[in-house]
């Protein structure tokens, strides 16, 4: 949880500018160090079978005593931990994000923005000076097979919060449909409608690498003989036969709108007539609250620093689809996701 600072303490950082306000940003940064260790120490997990104090737990880590209690005392600020005369626990929040962790895995989410922070990341003033990336995002995600691996299992905690919603608000044509999940990865999504619409045939296009975590999600689910994989360069690539329904979901804040010209280009050139394009992204300005304007807004630099990505207006995105050729435009927001939509579009 991030440094909350009480009544008093907004007023003199926010009212009356009496604090120094940036401090907070400096300290959360500092919060999410601590957490990032406490994660590697796998301190949350030697909490789970019973609270311990600093020694015991020092104990049960085998490690310096006074660094595990300066540790807990810093998680404790944060709400990462309870401490119940002298011994500490997990936190109900740790407990639901780090531990039971079959919904939204935080520890995927942690290794992977590390990584960015530590590789990415210091070349931000440099991209934001010369619009220019010396990396390839994808090419540098794929290259190292854990952070690969940590980067699916994120993107699958996110489906995971999401999918039953997003379910909920698209229609699947009834009978035997085609499906395109594009950029697919992990296969959450697609295994969702195969098992909500029995007669459902999927394909999901990604790379190689992506696919691998897909290939676990469909075989856990038996949905070998509906769900196909089509790995490769979706540029490269021919997206196969006429599709009823194409899922273009988290792929447009990626690129910029020539690029996401001709995505709309492939997805219609590969729909049947009638056919459903979808996309499912942060849209900006479909954003209640100032968390989650303040995620959205951070997430939306840090696209454009990995991929000269963005978050889109959904006017900007409409105007697209229609100049692609799409009908029939329709946006939902998404209650799950904050800041989240799901547009659709008709051939
Ligand atoms: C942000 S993830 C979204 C994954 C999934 N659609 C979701 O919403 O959870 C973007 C996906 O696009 C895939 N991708 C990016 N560039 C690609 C390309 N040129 N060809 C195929 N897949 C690509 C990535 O591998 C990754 O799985």
């Amino acid at each position: 949880m991030p440094i909350q600072p009480n009544f008093l303490e907004r007023t003199a950082f926010f009212t009356l500018n009496a604090a120094p306000g940036p401090m907070l940003d400096l300290a959360g940064l500092l919060a999410y160090k601590a957490v990032n260790t406490a994660v590697e120490l796998h301190l949350f997990t030697a909490l789970v079978a019973q609270p311990a104090s600093a020694a015991e737990l020092a104990q049960r880590l085998e490690a310096d005593e006074r660094g595990v209690r300066a540790l807990l005392r810093a998680l404790l600020a944060i709400g990462y931990v309870v401490e119940e005369n002298g011994r500490y626990h997990n936190s109900p929040m740790t407990d639901k994000w780090f531990v039971q962790s079959g919904v939204l895995d935080m520890n995927a989410a942690l290794s992977v923005f590390n990584v960015f922070l530590h590789e990415l990341w210091p070349h931000a003033a440099e991209v934001v000076r010369t619009g220019e990336r010396p990396f390839n995002f994808y090419e540098f995600v794929y290259s190292d097979p854990e952070l690969a691996h940590n980067f699916q299992q994120m993107m699958v905690g996110n489906a995971n919060v999401v999918g039953a919603e997003v379910l909920k608000k698209l229609t699947v044509p009834a009978g035997v449909a085609r499906l395109l999940d594009v950029g697919g990865g992990h296969g959450v999504f697609s295994v969702m409608l195969a098992n909500a619409q029995p007669h459902l045939q999927a394909t999901i296009l990604d790379t190689a690498v992506a696919l691998e975590t897909a290939k676990h999600h469909i075989s856990q689910h038996n949905l070998n003989g509906r769900i196909h994989l089509l790995p490769g360069d979706m540029w490269q690539m021919d997206w196969g036969e006429p599709y009823d329904l194409i899922l273009l979901f988290n792929m447009v804040h990626h690129y910029d709108l020539d690029t996401n010209r001709k995505l709309l280009q492939k997805a219609y050139a590969a729909l049947k007539p009638g056919g459903q394009v979808a996309i499912f992204d942060q849209i900006e300005g479909s954003v209640f609250g100032s968390g989650s304007n303040g995620i959205v807004q951070m997430l939306a630099f840090m696209f454009y620093l990995f991929a000269n990505g963005r978050v889109y207006a959904a006017d900007e995105l409409m105007a697209l689809l229609a100049e692609v050729g799409f009908k029939n435009q329709q946006i939902t927001k998404m209650r799950l996701s904050p800041g989240s939509s799901l547009i659709t579009a008709v051939k």
